[in-house]
């Protein structure tokens, strides 16, 4: 092990990797984005995987390889597909990519991978009891870590709520597709938030995703029991996320 391994965030527009130096959760070398092809079936998004592996083989060496989906993966295999491509259900992704590359890739739900970084070198380092990481995106992403751990695939953005799927309310997207305000958003965040933490009372949120650039528009206007602060790793949490969980499952295999 050279202590770097690849992460891999695939996105709705876009897919970015980079090497990560597992010691310190920095990139190792500047991120490359490609297009995500439309449309983003898993056999042209292993292209495109394939494409960034390459182009940091020698940064990489015999590192592992975290690829993120934003979607259920039990086992390697692809289980739901809310806002990608319907051919990913029951796709064995993970064989799939190691075929293509000749080399071991292991899948991830994105907000796993981001939910990881964060409790590893981000705003939830070091926090004990459960940390629920929300990323809010064209859905909403969920990661559940207690002391550190992930309890993998929670998928809590698809929640109840006043009868939708509360990522088609309060979703990144949403605000943007029905022209919310910060008020009349952060007013659905607010129900959704409370929601979660009378399920569950975390002893921290954290919100993640694009939009956490901007928190201090929505944050301020949340009152909640659990404090709920923006994400450190930004757009870099899935790339991070990713590398270390794939190099945590070879330690394990
Ligand atoms: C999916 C999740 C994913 C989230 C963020 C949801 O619609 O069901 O698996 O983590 O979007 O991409």
């Amino acid at each position: 092990m050279n202590g770097i391994a690849l992460g891999i965030d695939v996105g709705g527009s876009g897919i970015k990797g980079a090497p990560v130096d597992l010691a310190t959760g920095s990139l190792a070398a500047e991120r490359l984005r490609v297009e995500t092809p439309q449309p983003s079936t898993p056999e042209a998004v292993a292209e495109v995987v394939a494409q960034i592996v390459d182009h940091f083989a020698a940064a990489l060496g015999d590192g592992a390889i975290g690829v993120t989906v934003p979607a259920v993966v039990t086992g390697g295999v692809v289980r739901t597909a809310a806002n990608i491509d319907q051919s990913w259900i029951g796709t064995d992704a993970d064989a799939l990519f190691t075929g293509r590359l000749g080399r071991a890739v292991h899948l991830v739900n994105d907000a796993d991978a981001a939910g990881v970084a964060e409790a590893r070198f981000g705003a939830a380092r070091s926090t004990k009891g459960l940390v629920v990481v929300t990323t809010l995106g064209t859905g909403i992403g969920t990661a559940l870590l207690l002391d550190g751990r992930l309890v993998p695939n929670s998928e809590l953005g698809h929640l109840e709520i006043d009868g939708y799927d509360a990522e088609t309310r309060a979703a990144s997207s949403a605000r943007e597709n029905e022209g919310l305000s910060w008020e009349d958003w952060a007013a659905r965040l607010q129900r959704y938030y409370g929601a979660i933490e009378d399920l569950l009372w975390p002893a921290l949120i954290v919100v993640g995703g694009g939009i956490s650039k901007k928190a201090d528009k929505f944050l301020p206007l949340l009152h909640l029991r659990a404090p709920i602060v923006a994400a450190q790793l930004r757009n870099e949490a899935g790339i991070i996320g990713a590398a270390v969980l794939a190099d945590e499952e070879r330690v394990s295999d």
